[in-house]
């Protein structure tokens, strides 16, 4: 049997599927997964991120899309990055916006801790902020049923009691993901005169957006500060998963206050999900590099590796957990390490 376009269309009763560019985007994320685990728990920082940087940058330029890295990751820390307004892709098909972390939680891997993985956004072109010279923004990020009970500007008790309602918990009974950085012994203080647990983390705030947005982590929320790229990386898995998220500029030291100023940004401004993240048609992919509560971190075998990877449409919400078998010969094109 021919089916016609009509008839695949009445099925679907929208539209056909389309190629989904998440799937491409996985690719790009497992390299650099396999790329950089090898250096999990050497103590180098920027030659773990080096190999997940050529080896995403590789895989980029394979998926059919005319990309552009709108926000690529390491300026913070002087790594290795892929530039921001590099072209990436094959060079045909839709224009692109990419927010990268080709390993999320460099620190993560360098000690061999749990929880680094390696990220990719894409949106639109146009379709996601740009955060410009801001490096770090205070982020609220809390699931589905709880979207409409945020307000960055509302304190933190206020925001934890509309939490716990739109859930239907206690506030004790909520568990927030916190970066554990000096910067917020004042937030933990509030979320524990509030009752509230506490989760911390020394890194890693892409992974804590994904257990707040995600049902069946144990988080409710993430609260605090953190980089700006992970940010709009956050964003665009937490629209895609239909969650709720707000961000403000939070520059932590007098230069980045002063160029983010004279960029034009306003401190005091309240960006919404959908100032972060404008369109639906955006995908997501996450493979973990070390082991994480939702993403095993790769695991190398004899004849080759293991990759545990998350892969999310935004517009249909399709969510994928994929297990990935790669044959030593991939790893050797990926990257030149010997395995
Ligand atoms: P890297 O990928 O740059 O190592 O980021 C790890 C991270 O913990 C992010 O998850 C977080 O947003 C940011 O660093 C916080 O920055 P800092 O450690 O400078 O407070």
């Amino acid at each position: 049997m021919i089916w016609s376009r009509d008839y695949l269309g009445s099925m679907f009763e929208t539209k056909l599927p389309t190629r989904n560019l998440s799937l491409d985007l996985l690719r790009a994320t497992e390299a650099a997964a396999l790329g950089s685990a090898r250096w999990a728990g050497l103590g180098d920082k920027n030659s773990g991120d080096e190999a997940a940087v050529s080896a995403m940058r590789l895989l980029l330029n394979t998926a059919p899309m005319r990309g552009r890295v709108l926000i690529g990751e390491g300026e913070k820390d002087r790594a290795p990055m892929l530039y921001n307004g590099e072209t990436v892709g094959a060079g045909q098909g839709p224009e692109i916006d990419l927010a990268i972390d080709p390993v999320e939680g460099t620190r993560l891997l360098a000690y061999g801790r749990p929880g680094a993985i390696s990220v990719v956004a894409a949106a639109p072109k146009g379709t996601l902020f740009n955060p410009g010279p801001a490096f770090y923004a205070a982020k609220l990020v809390v699931g589905l049923e709880a979207r409409e009970a945020i307000d960055l500007k509302a304190g933190v008790a206020a925001n934890l009691r509309e939490i716990a309602k739109a859930l239907k918990k206690e506030v004790r009974q909520l568990t927030v993901f916190v970066l554990d950085k000096p910067r917020h012994n004042a937030l933990i203080d509030q979320i524990r005169t509030a009752g509230a647990r506490i989760s911390l983390h020394t890194d890693g705030d892409v992974a804590g957006a994904l257990a707040a947005v995600l049902p069946g982590t144990g988080i409710d929320v993430l609260m605090g500060t953190g980089g700006t790229p992970e940010g709009v990386i956050s964003a665009v898995a937490v629209r895609a998963l239909g969650g709720g998220m707000q961000m403000r500029l939070d520059p932590q030291y007098q230069e980045e206050l002063s160029n983010v100023t004279h960029a034009g940004y306003d401190t005091k401004r309240v960006y919404t999900l959908e100032e972060l993240c404008a369109d639906d048609d955006i995908h997501f992919a996450a493979t973990g590099i070390t082991d994480g509560s939702f993403l095993q971190g790769v695991r190398y075998t004899p004849s080759g590796a293991i990759t545990h990877s998350l892969v999310i449409r935004g517009e249909t919400r399709t969510l994928r957990l994929v297990e990935a078998h790669h044959h030593l010969d991939k790893l050797r094109a990926i990257s030149p390490v010997t395995y």
